[in-house]
Order: C-alpha cells, then sequence, then structure tokens
C-alpha cells in the first residue's frame, strides 16, 4: 500500500493512523535514504503507542537501540547504521526483541539475512524536498 506524503507532519500522520495496526510480535524493517524519514515515523509511531505526544524519542544513532514500554509490549527501536558486524546485533538484545515485543529497525539492510521471514517492510522514498511515497509491504 503507498501514501504519499508532502510534508513531515504529513509522514506523522501517516504513522499516527496505522499505528493501532501493529501489534507485539512484529517485526518492521524501515527503508530508505539519509534523511529520508525513517526516524520521523517511528518517533511518531512510538509516541502514538505510548500515548505520549511529547515523548523524547532520539534517534538511536549511536547507541544503536533503545527501548521504549508501550501498555502492552515493549518496543525496540533500532538505528543500524553504524552497525559493523551482523554478528554484534545479538549484544544489542536482538532475541529480546524478537520475543514478543514490536521492533522497528533503520537500515535493516545491515543485518538483510537476519530478518525473519515475515517482517513487515515500509519503504520511504524522497520525490523532492519534501515529498516521500511511502510504501507499506506485510
Ligand atoms: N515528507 C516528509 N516526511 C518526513 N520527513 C521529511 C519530509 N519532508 C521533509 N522531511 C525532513 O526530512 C528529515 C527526515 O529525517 P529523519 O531523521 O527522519 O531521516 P532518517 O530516514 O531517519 O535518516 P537516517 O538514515 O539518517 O536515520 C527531517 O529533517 C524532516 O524534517
Ligand atoms: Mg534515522
Amino acid at each position: 500500500m503507498d501514501f504519499i506524503s508532502h510534508s513531515e507532519q504529513d509522514t506523522i500522520d501517516i504513522a499516527r493512523n496505522i499505528a493501532p495496526d501493529f501489534k507485539a510480535g512484529d517485526v518492521v524493517a524501515l527503508f530508505g535514504d539519509l534523511g529520508a524519514g525513517k526516524s520521523v515515523f517511528c518517533r511518531s509511531l512510538i509516541r502514538m503507542l505510548l500515548s505520549d505526544p511529547d515523548l523524547n524519542v532520539p534517534s538511536p544513532t549511536f547507541s544503536l537501540v533503545q527501548t521504549y514500554e508501550a501498555p502492552e509490549f515493549e518496543i525496540w527501536h533500532f538505528d543500524l547504521y553504524r552497525l559493523e558486524n551482523p554478528e554484534d546485533l545479538y549484544e544489542l538484545g536482538w532475541e529480546e526483541a524478537l520475543s514478543g515485543n514490536l521492533t522497528l529497525i533503520e537500515w535493516p539492510e545491515r543485518i538483510a539475512p537476519l530478518l525473519p521471514e515475515e517482517t513487515i517492510r515500509i519503504s520511504i522514498r524522497e520525490t523532492g524536498e519534501d515529498g516521500r511515497v511511502i510504501t507499506i509491504d506485510t
């Protein structure tokens, strides 16, 4: 399914609208270039699922992972841009992330062979300065 975004706010709204569709155990891989809007999308999703519109949701650029407590599951937000070795993922708690939580992954290319088969793939493609096409494959 394709969603057209004309602004950062559109992307925030798209993520808010689909947030209730995600459930414990889902693995969501976000593809897209630097600055595509993966973190904007994840931040909006996390704020919605935690019912906290002002929650600080930093991009886990250096920590590589950040966890959040939603009412019914944890959210594990990975940014794997700086992951050097796919095996290092296990030190970040990958197996715990996959054990019934919601896992969001920026730069999933880094661990392509380790992605579960049922991974939900979201691609954000830039179509101009503020334009994006967000494609969700389930
Ligand atoms: N339609 C849009 N949707 C999302 N972000 C947009 C849009 N238009 C412009 N932007 C801008 O693009 C940038 C997206 O940044 P963001 O950190 O979310 O990218 P990213 O894909 O996570 O990059 P990185 O690979 O560095 O983690 C922000 O500065 C945001 O304001
Ligand atoms: Mg990011």
